[in-house]
């Protein structure tokens, strides 16, 4: 199951804003998506509650009867949203879980130094610096009339990170999502410069997001009947709370490919079962598995 998480230590630099987009795209393509706040403020799901049910579908955690945040049954693609400040555990947790990092960078000198320094602290941890999680830098509200995009770049490149080109600052983004809409829900007449934008994100993210799968994986229409049964596949339907993946060493994906019983029945791709939905006031802290100790 691909996670891909949007980080970055700065509050503003537009973490929420890529996350929902990245979902959002992603559900465009079939894909059964949950985007997860790892964020106390909980941005993610204020703009999922606009979200117009006719769009295609992203599911929000769900609470188990021990009220335990999961990714809920026959979700496929996890997009994670971080709070600024993530460092230290917190930022190692969710580097066990991620195959991919992105981090939305704005132009000023404070926000280079600052993600220059988150990126220090991610070399340090063995599943980035390996490339089993990779990582790379997006410009974000980037002021076209300016060389902030290759400056960006030029300091990006010089880290010898990936630089996926640069969003434009513009109301496009701001009104979108107060809509519960992204860019992708947009025409693509309304969005043309916006879309054309996102091409290098979409190009760099579209094999992370849909793995090459083994000749005998099961194809989606089989799932329901033929769930994986091998360590490290691709597309598991389920996963188990991570801690208890945590306590067994192993990632979420794969603990969960290796658990849930043949007959247990997982949901149709577009529209993934939410066991039961997570109320606002319900959601004091930061999902389990992630936190320190759990
Ligand atoms: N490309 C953009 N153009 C204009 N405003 C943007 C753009 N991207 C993000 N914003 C706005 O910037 C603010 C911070 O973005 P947000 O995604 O909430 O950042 P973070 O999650 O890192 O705190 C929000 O008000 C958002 O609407
Ligand atoms: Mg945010």
């Amino acid at each position: 199951m691909p996670v891909i998480a949007i980080v970055n230590r700065k509050g503003g630099s537009g973490k929420s804003t890529l996350a929902a987009h990245i979902a959002a795209w992603c559900a465009r393509q079939g894909n059964a998506v949950m985007l997860g706040d790892v964020d106390r403020q909980q941005s993610s799901r204020t703009w999922l509650r606009r979200r117009d049910p006719a769009l295609p579908a992203i599911a929000p955690w769900a609470l188990d009867q021990k009220n335990t945040l999961r990714v809920p049954t026959g979700i496929t693609h996890v997009v994670l949203d971080t709070p600024g400040g993530l460092h230290g555990f917190e930022l190692a947790r969710v580097v066990m879980f991620a195959d991919a990092i992105l981090m939305p960078v704005c132009h000023s000198v404070f926000d280079r130094e600052s993600a220059a320094a988150c990126h220090a602290e991610l070399m340090a941890l063995p599943r980035v610096a390996s490339g089993r999680c990779r990582l790379a830098t997006v410009g974000m509200r980037i002021d076209g009339r300016t060389h902030a995009a290759e400056t960006l770049r030029q300091w990006s490149e010089g880290l010898k990170l990936p630089f996926l080109g640069a969003l434009r600052e513009t109301q496009m983004y701001v009104r979108c999502l107060e809509r519960g809409l992204t860019i992708f829900d947009l025409s693509p007449s309304q969005a043309a410069t916006d879309l054309a934008q996102w091409q290098p994100l979409i190009e760099w993210m579209t094999p992370l997001l849909n793995p090459v799968q083994a000749a005998n994986d099961p194809t989606p229409t089989t799932r329901a009947v033929t769930p994986p049964t091998r360590l490290g596949s691709s597309r598991p339907e389920s996963l188990m709370p991570a801690q208890e993946s945590l306590i067994h060493g192993g990632r979420l994906s794969a603990y969960a490919a290796t658990t849930r019983p043949a007959s247990v029945p997982v949901q149709p791709l577009h529209k993934p079962s939410l066991p039961r939905a997570v109320n606002p006031g319900e959601v004091t802290q930061i999902p389990q598995f992630l936190k320190r100790g759990a």
